[in-house]
């Protein structure tokens, strides 16, 4: 049996609020689901709990996907790119890992754009990561669309699930110079908006990019291939 990789592999009690931050975690694919449908509700955590008690209308993401069985095997999750609004981040389970959808803002595209090749990260241009060879590294984004980052949440130093520090500059909790990106707080590792890993980090290479393609403009298939 794998081990859970939303719990660090270092730390046998994890905090579940140490490695997943519910406000963040807008949604994620249970397990639970009517194999006769074949429907699941993506339905936020916490993040719908304040969305509501808000009285704004809850974040509502439907996908289709295969049984629970199935998807343990490595089955392709189908998620629809378009419920996402920008800025926003979803996690769905392939391969009983979390994998993250995060749609980009205009200026995080900027950032990850200026940074390409910068120095404050370890493998900027990803020769030493894992990411298939139709992902675009040159320029700085790791992504087949500009705006959707899809990788796979697990920390690539001992397996934590690292926590997305969005907000840029002053306006996070990360320094000044943050330009947005995840952290992991098992051993503070950094990663950018592309999930490239900073320099001391103690994360050996950048997160993981899965296999995935869009069979529509709004339909991402996480754990397949782009078609040739
Ligand atoms: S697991 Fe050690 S820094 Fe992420």
């Amino acid at each position: 049996m794998g081990s859970n990789p939303l719990k660090c592999r270092t730390d046998p009690e994890p905090s579940p609020s140490r490695h997943q931050n519910p406000l963040e975690m807008t949604a994620i694919v249970r397990d639970q689901v009517d194999d006769r449908r074949r429907r699941v509700l993506l339905v936020g955590t916490s993040a719908a709990g304040a969305v509501a008690a808000a009285g704004v209308a809850a974040p509502f993401i439907a996908s289709w996907f295969p049984s629970a069985r199935a998807l343990a095997a490595g089955a392709p999750v189908q998620v629809p790119v378009d419920k996402i609004e920008e800025g926003q981040q979803i996690i769905v389970e392939w391969r009983g890992k979390p994998v993250w959808v995060l749609k980009r803002t205009k200026e995080m595209i900027e950032i990850l754009k200026k940074n390409a090749n910068a120095d404050f990260l370890s493998d900027p241009q990803s020769k030493d990561s894992k990411q298939p060879d139709y992902v675009d590294v040159k320029d700085g984004l790791r992504s087949i669309k500009p705006e959707i980052l899809v990788a796979v949440g697990v920390c690539t130093h001992l397996g934590c699930s690292p926590t997305l520090k969005k907000e840029i500059g002053a306006a996070s909790d990360m320094g000044a110079d943050w330009p947005g990106g995840y952290y992991c707080p098992c051993h503070n590792s950094r990663f950018d908006l592309a999930a490239r890993v900073f320099k001391g980090s103690p994360a050996p290479i950048n997160l993981v990019i899965p296999p995935h393609r869009y069979d529509t403009d709004a339909l991402l298939v996480v754990g397949e291939d782009k078609k040739a």
